[in-house]
C-alpha cells in the first residue's frame, strides 16, 4: 500500500497531519510530553484561557457516563499571562502548531486576549463561545447569532494576521444559524462540537453527582451528534475542526467525510494518552486502503443519500 500524504490545511495553517489535541483534555502538553514527542501531532489546542487565573468550579466536577464523561470544570486555568510566560515557551520547543482557546466575559475581553495571543505568535485562536459551565460569557454568546457575531467581529479586529476559529455549541436549535452569523462576522474557521449539556443523579442521596448540578457530556456517546452537526455546518463553507467522540481512525474519518479538514481528540486522551497517535495512524490506514494520495481527500467526500 502506498503512503498517503497526511498534511492538511486549517484556516491557512499547515498541519503535518489532521490530528489536534483538543482543548481541556491535554493541559499545556507537559504531562503528555512524557509519553511521546509532541511534534508528532498536527496541533495542540491548549487548556481554555481566561484573562485572570481561575480555580474553576468546586468538586465533584467530573462524572463517568455510559460511553462518555460529564464535566463542569469551569475553565480552571492559570490565566493568559502565565500561559504566555510559562507554557507557550515550553510548547515552542516542539515542531507543532499551537492553537490558543480563550473565553471572555465581554466582547472587549475577547478582543484584548486576541491581541496578546496574536502578538505572541500563536498559530490559531479558538474563541470558546460554548462553555456550558460558567455563568458569564461562554455559552451565553454561543446560543445567539447576534452575540456570537459581535464577539467574532471584536476578536477579528484585534487578532491581526492570526486566524480566528469559533467553537460552536451543540446546545442550540439551529447550529447553522450561529455558524453563518460568525462566518458573516469574519471568522476564518469553525470548530465543533463543544459538550452537550447533561446531568447525572445519585439515586440513593437524590443529589446530582456534579456539585454544579449539570455539566457537559463528551466522549464516544456524542460522536453521531458531532458528525451530523459538522455535516450541517459544512454548507457555510468555512474550514472545520471536527470534534466530539473521536477515539480512532473510523470516528475521525466520519467527521472528515462530513466536512472537517482536521479533527480534535479530547476525552479519549484521558483514558489513553496515545489516542491522538492511534487516530492519526488509523486515518492513514483508511486513506491508504481507499487508495487516496492525501488524507485531505476525505474532507467533505460524503456521499449522502
Ligand atoms: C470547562 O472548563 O468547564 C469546560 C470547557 C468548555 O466546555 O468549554
Amino acid at each position: 500500500m502506498h503512503e498517503p500524504s497526511m498534511a492538511v490545511k486549517l484556516a491557512g495553517v499547515e498541519l503535518k497531519n489532521p490530528v489536534v489535541a483538543a482543548s481541556g483534555t491535554f493541559g499545556f502538553g507537559r504531562e503528555y510530553s512524557q509519553f511521546y514527542d509532541l511534534s508528532e501531532l498536527g496541533a495542540i489546542c491548549v487548556k481554555g484561557l481566561t484573562a485572570a487565573p481561575r480555580k474553576g468550579n468546586p468538586p465533584p466536577r467530573i462524572a463517568e457516563t455510559p460511553m462518555g464523561i460529564l464535566n463542569s470544570v469551569g475553565l480552571q486555568n492559570p490565566g493568559i499571562d502565565a500561559f504566555l510566560a510559562q507554557e507557550l515557551p515550553f510548547l515552542r520547543r516542539y515542531d507543532v502548531k499551537v492553537i490558543a482557546n480563550l473565553s471572555g466575559d465581554t466582547p472587549e475581553e475577547y478582543g484584548q486576549m486576541c491581541e496578546k495571543l496574536s502578538q505572541a505568535g500563536v498559530d490559531l485562536i479558538e474563541l470558546n463561545i460554548s462553555c456550558p459551565n460558567v455563568k458569564a460569557g461562554g455559552l451565553a454568546y454561543g446560543t445567539r447569532p447576534d452575540l456570537a457575531a459581535e464577539v467574532t467581529r471584536v476578536a477579528k479586529a484585534h487578532a491581526g494576521a492570526t486566524p480566528v476559529m469559533v467553537k460552536l455549541s451543540p446546545n442550540v436549535t439551529d447550529v447553522v444559524a450561529i455558524a453563518q452569523a460568525v462566518a458573516d462576522a469574519g471568522a476564518d474557521a469553525l470548530s465543533l462540537i463543544n459538550t452537550l449539556l447533561g446531568m447525572r443523579i445519585d439515586v440513593a442521596s437524590r443529589r446530582p453527582i456534579l456539585r454544579r448540578n449539570t455539566g457537559g457530556l463528551s466522549g464516544p456517546a456524542v460522536l453521531p451528534v458531532a458528525v451530523r452537526m459538522v455535516w450541517e455546518v459544512s454548507r457555510v463553507g468555512l474550514p472545520i475542526l471536527g470534534m466530539g467522540g473521536v477515539s480512532d481512525g473510523d470516528s475521525a474519518a466520519q467527521l472528515m467525510l462530513a466536512g472537517a479538514s482536521a479533527v480534535a481528540v479530547g476525552t479519549a486522551c484521558l483514558a489513553a494518552p496515545y489516542a491522538p497517535l492511534q487516530v492519526r495512524d488509523g486515518l492513514r490506514d483508511i486513506a491508504a486502503r481507499q487508495g487516496l494520495s492525501s488524507v485531505a481527500q476525505l474532507t467533505g467526500a460524503i456521499q449522502p443519500w
